[in-house]
């Protein structure tokens, strides 16, 4: 291995000159390495990765099949662009994607590369199946930072800002988050109140909803809640869009979300764990649904990039073989019982919620007005992270720990992980 010269404050430097505050980055450290569920810095130190690239490498860092799938797509094209030729790595991938959807009946799928736009198209077909303009997001709920991705984002700090004016023709209403009081009851009573004073249901294309909120503080929706939000779609006609970007690939246990509730969405964004770092995201639905807008209505110049399908359809033989979606349940099991067992010694943690290997822990300064322990939150990681733990945060007051661990880590590294995490907490 080359040895490097590079000083860690010559970086921060460079960082501090030449890119914007606007960008963060959660810990003041470079990456030199990563492989499976390890990371090194450019000092040679080593930390254990729970945050995967946020909820990227559900893999692993460089998985030996998705980096020979990769090298031998390289050798063959790069880019040729689907708008100008197509390739098959796109066309199988659309095939297994279809497969594994849990949505009855004939399915397609179309390829982007971020999942600010897979989310951007969704919308858009969805708007042109229903010839419908509105569409209905959740408060808390986080599906990027394009204009309309960020309209249909249910976050100020630090997402919408400095940003606006939003996109019209969107509408919120309450994420059912028990713990800060939102059961199912109250949050449907809020919706249909928003069909009936503020749009029409008439006038609505979708609603978009993540099964589990993700940067919103890992909050999953009530399985009861789901089904009772089919039914309404179903009433007025309205298309449900699961957001799947974080929730999919096997992080909750099973390889979609929504398969938890048997409820069938018409249309699913995913984007994330699906190619293990190579940027393609995509949207995955009914046929008539996916048909609706006309030729040259959809696409990208990057859209699919074969080499990204490649490294997809690695993941999802990967997904298969290594059993990750079981793998993510057994994870989260292991990480609960922790985390549980953290609550009753220590009076930070307020809610532990926990579905397959998506993980999170809500602190808060006091339990009865669950006042938010954000500072401690920063603290906690900032001490892990000296420990030799990568982890992150979420939440719209940025006070759950959250776990996104490649589901390929070893048994022993996990347990190095939970070990730092709870020494962490404890500190
Ligand atoms: C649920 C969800 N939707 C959409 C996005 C946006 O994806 P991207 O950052 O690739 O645009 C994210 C990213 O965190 C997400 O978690």
């Amino acid at each position: 291995m080359t040895v490097r010269h590079v000083t860690e404050s010559e970086l921060a430097e460079l960082r501090a000159r030449y890119v914007p505050r606007g960008i963060t980055s959660a810990h003041p450290l470079t990456v030199d390495r990563a492989k499976g569920s390890e990371l090194w810095d450019v000092s040679g130190k080593r930390y254990i990765d729970f945050a995967g690239g946020i909820g990227v490498m559900n893999v692993g860092h460089a998985h030996p099949r998705v980096m020979q799938a990769v090298q031998e797509q390289l050798e063959r094209a790069t880019h040729t662009s689907f708008q100008v030729v197509h390739y098959e790595s796109y066309l199988r991938l659309a095939e297994r994607l279809c497969e594994v959807a849990p949505i009855a009946g004939a399915r397609k799928a179309i390829f982007f590369s971020t999942g600010a736009e897979a989310i951007e198209n969704a919308v858009k077909i969805a708007r042109a199946a229903t010839g419908r303009p509105a569409v209905i997001s959740f408060r808390g709920g986080f599906h990027g930072r394009t204009l309309l991705a960020l309209s249909l984002t249910g976050s100020v700090q630090p997402y919408k800002q400095d940003f606006g004016p939003y996109a019209t023709e969107i509408y919120q209403t309450p994420f059912p988050y028990a713990y800060r009081g939102w059961t199912t009851q109250a949050a449907m009573a809020d919706l249909e109140n928003l069909l009936e004073s503020e749009v029409s249901p008439k006038r609505v294309a979708a609603i978009v909803i993540e099964p589990v909120l993700g940067e919103g503080g890992f909050v999953p929706a009530p399985l009861d809640f789901m089904r009772k939000l089919r039914e309404l779609c179903d009433r007025h006609g309205m298309l449900l869009i699961a957001d799947e970007i974080q929730t999919g690939f096997g992080r909750t246990g099973k390889f979609f979300a929504m398969e938890h509730s048997g409820v069938q969405p018409d249309l699913i964004t995913v984007a994330k764990s699906m190619a293990a770092g190579f940027p393609l995201s995509g949207v995955i639905g009914r046929a008539e649904v996916m048909d609706a807008p006309d030729p040259g209505g959809l696409g990208g110049t990057f859209g699919g990039n074969p080499v990204a399908c490649a490294a997809g359809l690695a993941v999802m033989d990967i997904m298969r073989d290594e059993k990750l979606p079981e793998r993510a349940a057994r994870i989260g099991s292991v990480v609960e019982e922790r985390m549980e067992s953290w609550a009753k010694e220590n009076e930070l943690i307020g809610d532990v919620r926990v579905v397959g290997a998506m993980a999170g822990m809500e602190l808060v300064r006091d339990r009865k007005t669950k006042e938010a322990a954000d500072k401690e939150t920063a603290k906690v990681l900032a001490t892990a992270r000296e420990k030799g733990l990568i982890i992150l945060r979420c939440g719209t007051h940025h006070n759950v720990i959250r776990t996104l661990m490649p589901l390929t880590i070893p048994d022993d590294q996990l347990e190095q992980g939970l070990d730092i995490l709870g020494a962490s907490l404890g500190a």
